[in-house]
């Protein structure tokens, strides 16, 4: 069965990550499906919103370890870039319903959705420096934005996860939920939203979304750089290589 699921119905399309035995961790084959997905359902008449979501306990312990280590994004055109544009200029509504963990990408992808809907069980975290790494997806630019300067500073130089309430409270999350009904009511104000005229939807959504975007794209490559250069350094073979072999990392002399 594919790792990420798509189901089109009433002018909404459901991306579903399905590689539950990995928490959903996404793979280049993963970005690639959702990046294809998401370039089609642009240009596509019949879909009119997008929701993208995970299962009841979970969302995405982002990018795959093992991943990173072995095949680590060489260029702009490797899938995971190809994805976060595609999500970035996505032209339609977007949802997002999350529960249980959502890790890295996993939190940073809900910068580029319009609505939120979390399970009161979801927890969210940008473990980027206790990677090694640094942010990626522009949430250096769009998280300061949306949650202002001081908690963006405390969640992105900590990178301790924090609850959907606080998510609530800090202004990355509408509403918070039962996780029973996190999907389920994302889908219903998906299919409100799709009954509306798509022409000023998506004009109110560019509106909302202009002024930010030439800088959100600078921002994603700027950040990749950076991101590509650490991915090869000793934190992260050191942070990566302690997940994989289920220890603690030490950083002591890096
Ligand atoms: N990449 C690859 N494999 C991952 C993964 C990831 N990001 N996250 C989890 N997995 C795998 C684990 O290695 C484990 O595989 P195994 O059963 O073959 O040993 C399996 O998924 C279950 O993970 P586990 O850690 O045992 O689940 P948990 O419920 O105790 O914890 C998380 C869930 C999400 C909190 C934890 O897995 C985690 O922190 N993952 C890493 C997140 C991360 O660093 N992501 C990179 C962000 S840039």
């Amino acid at each position: 069965m594919s790792e990420i699921l798509a189901y089109l119905e009433h002018g909404v399309l459901s991306l579903t990550f399905n590689r539950v035995e990995k928490k959903n961790a996404l793979t280049s084959a993963m970005y690639a499906a959702l990046a294809d997905q998401l370039e089609q359902a642009a240009g596509d008449v019949q879909t009119r919103v997008l929701v993208i979501q995970g299962q009841e306990s979970l969302f995405t312990a982002g990018n795959d370890v093992s991943e990173f280590l072995q095949r680590p994004p060489a260029s702009m055109e490797a899938p995971v870039f190809r994805f976060l544009r595609a999500i970035a200029d996505f032209p339609k509504p977007a949802l997002a319903a999350v529960c249980g963990p959502a890790v890295g990408i996993g939190t940073t992808l809900l910068l580029h959705c319009d609505l939120v809907y979390a399970g009161d069980n979801a927890l969210f975290s940008l473990p980027f420096v206790n990677l090694g790494l640094c942010p990626e997806a522009a949430s250096s630019l769009l998280l300061p934005l949306r949650i202002g300067h001081a908690a963006a500073n405390e969640k992105l130089l900590f990178g301790e996860p924090f609850t959907a309430d606080e998510a609530q409270e800090l202004g990355l999350v509408n509403r918070v939920l039962p996780p029973s009904e996190v999907n389920v009511f994302a889908l219903q104000q998906a299919r409100k939203l799709a009954a509306k005229p798509l022409a000023s939807l998506m004009v109110t959504k560019t509106l909302l979304r202009q002024p930010q975007r030439a800088a959100v794209h600078a921002m994603i490559t700027e950040e990749a750089a950076h991101f590509e250069r650490l991915l090869k350094g000793p934190a992260a073979k050191e942070a990566f290589g302690a997940f994989l072999a289920k220890r603690k990392p030490d950083f002591s002399g890096l």
